[in-house]
C-alpha cells in the first residue's frame, strides 16, 4: 500500500482554485493529478441513474462498489466505460455530490481507489478535501488552499458562464456556503487543514505566484 511519500496533497473548498493549480504544479513537476472530486461526483451520476435513495449510506457504497470509475491522466472521467467528463460538472451533479460523498461506506471504496492510484503512479497530485488528514497522511507536501467567499463565488460564475450556462451569482454563492457546510461538518474525514499543511490563500494572487510557491515547497523536499 502506497504511503503517499510522493504525493503533493493539495486540499481545500470549492472555488479555491485547485483545479487550476493542481495541473499547471504537476505540469511543472511532470507530474499527473488525480481529481478525488470526480471520483465523487461519477458515483454521485451511478446513484442517480440507479435511483437510490442518496441519504442511504450502504445502498450509495453497493453502487460505488459496482461501478467502474476511470479518470485518465488527461482529466477525462468514464463511468462504466462512458465518458461522462461534462456531466460530473453539471449543476444537478454540483448539488448533489455533497450528500453522496459524506457516506463514511462511499468514502472507504474511493480512498482505496486513491491509495492504489498512488501506489502504481508512484508520485502525484492529489487535490480533494481530505487528502493530506486522511488518504494520504505520510504526503511530501500538503497545500490547503482557501479563497474569500465572493472570489470563490466569482470564480464558479467563470466557470459557468464559460461551460455556456446562465447562473446567478447569489445562487451560486449560498450553493457554494451550503456546499462547505456539508463537506465540513460532515463526521466522516470532514473538510479541515491537516496540522501540517501549508495554508494558502488565493484570493488576489496570481496562479503563477501561487503555483510557484507551491512547486519549490514539492522541490525542497525532493
Ligand atoms: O472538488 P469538487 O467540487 O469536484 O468535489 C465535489 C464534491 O466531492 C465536494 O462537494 C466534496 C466531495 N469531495 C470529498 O468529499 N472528498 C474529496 N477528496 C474530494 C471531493
Amino acid at each position: 500500500m502506497s504511503s503517499g511519500a510522493g504525493v503533493l496533497a493539495l486540499d481545500g473548498p470549492a472555488g479555491a482554485g485547485k483545479s487550476t493549480v493542481a495541473r499547471r504544479c504537476a505540469q511543472l513537476l511532470g507530474l499527473t493529478v488525480l481529481d478525488t472530486g470526480a471520483m465523487y461526483r461519477a458515483v454521485t451520476i451511478a446513484c442517480l441513474h440507479s435511483g437510490v435513495d442518496l441519504q442511504d449510506g450502504a445502498a450509495c457504497a453497493r453502487i460505488g462498489q459496482s461501478v467502474a470509475i476511470v479518470l485518465e491522466d488527461d482529466g477525462r472521467v468514464f463511468l462504466d466505460g462512458r465518458d461522462v467528463t461534462a456531466e460530473v460538472r453539471t449543476p444537478e451533479i454540483t448539488a448533489t455530490v455533497s450528500t453522496v460523498s459524506a457516506h463514511a461506506m462511499v468514502r472507504d471504496i474511493m480512498v482505496r481507489h486513491q491509495r492504489l492510484w498512488a501506489e502504481h503512479h508512484g508520485a502525484g497530485v492529489v487535490e480533494g478535501r481530505d487528502i493530506g488528514t486522511v488518504v494520504f497522511p505520510a504526503a511530501r507536501v500538503k497545500v490547503f488552499l482557501v479563497a474569500s467567499n465572493f472570489e470563490r463565488a466569482r470564480r464558479r460564475l467563470n466557470d459557468e458562464v464559460e461551460a455556456g450556462r446562465t447562473v446567478n451569482f447569489d445562487d451560486l454563492l449560498a450553493d457554494l456556503e451550503r456546499r462547505d457546510r456539508i463537506d465540513s461538518e460532515r463526521v466522516s474525514s470532514p473538510l479541515k487543514p491537516a496540522d501540517d499543511a501549508v495554508l494558502i490563500d488565493t484570493t488576489g494572487r496570481s496562479i503563477d505566484d501561487v503555483v510557484d510557491h507551491i512547486v519549490s515547497l514539492y522541490r525542497a523536499r525532493s
